[in-house]
């Protein structure tokens, strides 16, 4: 059998197509972690900033001496890159023999039958606005794993003025709930996952654009009835969009984590305009009081963009004001960086490298202390925690996260207990996670 490498960059929805990519190629080729052995390499790409996007271009630049080595190594490209570049990827790169778009790879077995059968390079970089994403099971006993992503909508209609993905992902489009249940349903009983984590670029507008489908609230509530489900997470989610239903849902429904990815962005009314939000910070705020008055422990961590065009210090000022009203758990924070056809690349105004940096590392400083705060009150709790694995760090502990989505090493006195959910007190808080020990298994 043929072996197939995915290096994988960018997001969850990018690592969950590259679980899909070896789905489709099941029967005819397997995977392996080592790419001078395999017979087809693929680079799954992200281009939501400049940063990541230039990675590829060196990455291609290592695969094409192993195939100059071995002629018949495959080389492609997918994802959010190669749906953005398309042809002038093959101009650039004119070894490649793959370019495929963030829909075209479910196509992958065709392109590589025309690739055997005309010998020239395939490009399906197309995008249709009713696309919607084919069911892919795996059709063999897949490992066993806790947890899993399911995408459940792909695309985005928002239109951010600094966000490539409407032009790289496409047109929002949910998947039917059957779908998605019918998918859900196999990782858990053929897969023995016990966590869902469901992927789209703004799930809380999940099936607004189909009649007859349910609401992402209801969706939650139809997942939370496959028994053998123990979680259920979701992200990302906008701000617009989050209704007092789904509040409600993530408070009450005891198998949705308390913990919600609801991006900021900046802290400025004009800021805010200016990004095409559709929201004040007023209004921002008014959704965290109404998640904290629903469910007092919930978990609000959010997405950052420091140097946005034109944005002065006031503006900046602003967001660290917000940062230190809401008290978000995580803050992933970013430089403002310009993206191919936006509207933001074309606004001027650009804000030079040196105060990015400088904003960007106040942001850090700020967000340190905070998510310090909010760790060290944990102290001495006993908590659950859905065991994923031996740590990293320490082969000898275990690894899990709680509900709102903080990692917990700690030391158990036996390490088969992958896959349980367990109570763990918790004896030291790091930067980013906590250190515990166990205490007694709730659920295996
Ligand atoms: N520059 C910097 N950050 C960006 N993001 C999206 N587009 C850009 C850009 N052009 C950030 C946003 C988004 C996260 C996934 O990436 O904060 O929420
Ligand atoms: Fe990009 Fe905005 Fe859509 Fe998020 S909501 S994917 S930031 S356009």
């Amino acid at each position: 059998m043929k072996r197939l490498y995915i290096k994988t960059f960018g997001c969850q929805m990018n690592e969950n197509d590259t679980e899909k990519v070896f789905i489709l190629l099941g029967d005819s080729y397997v995977k392996t972690d080592n790419p001078e052995e395999a017979d087809l390499v693929l680079i799954n790409t992200c281009s939501v900033r400049e940063k990541p996007e230039h990675k590829l271009y060196s990455e291609i630049g290592r695969y094409r001496l192993l195939k100059s080595k071995r002629p018949d190594l495959l080389l492609g490209v997918m994802g959010c890159v190669a749906q953005q570049e398309g042809e002038r990827l093959l101009q650039r790169f004119p070894y490649l023999d793959l370019i495929l778009g963030t829909q075209g790879f479910y196509r992958i077995k065709e392109a590589l039958q025309t690739i055997e059968n005309k010998g020239s390079p395939v490009i399906f970089n197309q995008l249709r606005d009713d696309f919607t994403i084919p069911l892919t099971l795996p059709n063999k006993e897949p490992p066993r794993r806790v947890k899993a992503f399911i995408t459940i909508m792909q695309g985005c209609d928002n239109f951010c003025t600094y966000c490539v993905v409407p032009y790289v992902r496409g047109r929002e489009n949910s998947r039917s709930p059957e779908d998605i249940i019918e998918e859900a349903e196999h990782l858990v009983k053929k897969c023995g996952v016990r966590e869902i984590t469901l992927l789209g670029q703004n799930v809380n507008s999940y099936g607004k654009k189909h009649k007859g489908y349910v609401d992402f609230a209801d969706l939650l509530n139809l997942l939370s009835q496959i028994e053998e489900l123990w979680r259920i997470r979701f992200t990302t989610s906008h701000p617009k969009d989050l209704s007092e239903k789904l509040v409600r849902t993530i408070a009450e429904n005891p198998k949705v984590c308390k913990h919600i990815h609801l991006p900021l962005q900046a802290g400025s009314n004009r800021t805010l305009k200016r990004m095409n939000r559709k929201y004040t910070k007023e209004e921002y705020l008014e959704k965290v009081n109404l998640l904290r008055a629903h469910c007092p422990e919930i978990a609000i961590t959010t997405d950052l963009i420091v140097g946005f065009p034109g944005e002065s210090e006031e503006d900046f000022n602003e967001t660290l004001e917000m940062m230190e009203k809401v008290r978000f758990q995580e803050v992933f924070s970013f430089k403002y960086s310009h993206r191919p056809f936006t509207v933001a690349s074309k606004l001027g105004e650009e804000i030079p490298e040196d105060i990015k940096e400088e904003r960007l590392t106040k942001v850090h400083k700020l967000q340190e202390s905070i998510t310090e705060s909010i760790l060290k009150a944990y102290l001495g709790k006993e908590v659950e925690v859905l065991v994923e694995g031996r740590s990293e760090k320490d082969l000898g502990k275990l690894t899990g996260r709680i509900t709102t989505n903080i990692v917990v090493n700690f030391t158990a006195p036996r390490l088969d207990l992958i896959g349980s959910l367990v109570k763990v007190k918790i004896e030291e808080a790091g930067k980013h996670s906590l250190k515990g020990k166990y205490v007694e298994t709730l659920k295996c």
